[in-house]
């Protein structure tokens, strides 16, 4: 699997410290809210930075999950987002909701979810991304919380897949462009 890799663009101990320095942020921002803080990972490439990102967050939490997909079975994002796993919960005005997602390509998933739980009603929707690619941004969107701003370049790892592997790596690297061919992007 490492030998597909180009270069390891964030090591383990990158993303440990930009962790630290997320999860430090979120619980200085949230600290004195009176609602129940709820992290929402976005199914599936945010399953490992949200554990760790949980983690280290020092507060009350709960975990929630949403799926949806943005591309289908393409490469290209088709621009319409549909939601395979929704949030319920009957409390929505009653929580602060913290979206956790990999990374932001478009814009268009992220834009999308607030915009569809602020229509169920929540009334605190914020988002944190790992990865922020603005080079490839169609709409205007920008996450309360970023982790690194990358190159347009295809990444891996750390719960990033190309065709579904590559997610347990402990690093994310840049796969290597024979790998993908062109005109393919992180989906
Ligand atoms: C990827 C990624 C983000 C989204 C970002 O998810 O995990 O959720 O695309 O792209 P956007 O900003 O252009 O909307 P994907 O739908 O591929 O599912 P996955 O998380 O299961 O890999």
């Amino acid at each position: 699997m490492k030998d597909k890799i180009k270069y390891v663009l964030l090591s383990e101990e990158e993303i440990d410290s930009i962790t630290d320095f997320l999860a430090e942020k979120i619980t200085d921002d949230y600290k004195n809210s009176d609602k129940k803080l709820v992290l929402v990972c976005l199914l599936k490439g945010s399953i490992v930075f949200t554990g760790e990102l949980m983690k280290k967050i020092s507060l009350p939490l709960e975990v929630e999950a949403m799926k949806v997909s943005s591309y289908g079975a393409g490469t290209v994002s088709s621009g319409a987002v549909s939601i395979q796993l929704d949030l319920m919960r009957d409390d929505l005005d009653k929580i602060d909701l913290l979206i956790v997602e990999d990374i932001v390509d478009s814009g268009i998933t992220l834009s999308k979810i607030c915009e569809h739980l602020k229509g169920k009603g929540a009334k605190s929707v914020k988002t944190c991304a790992l990865l922020d690619k603005p080079d490839r941004r169609v709409v205007d969107f920008e996450p309360d919380y970023r982790g690194k701003i990358i190159p347009d370049e295809f990444v891996v790892g750390f719960g990033l897949d190309y065709n579904e592997e590559y997610r347990n790596l402990p690093f994310i690297g840049v796969l290597k462009p024979e790998v993908y061919g062109e005109g393919a992007v992180n989906s």
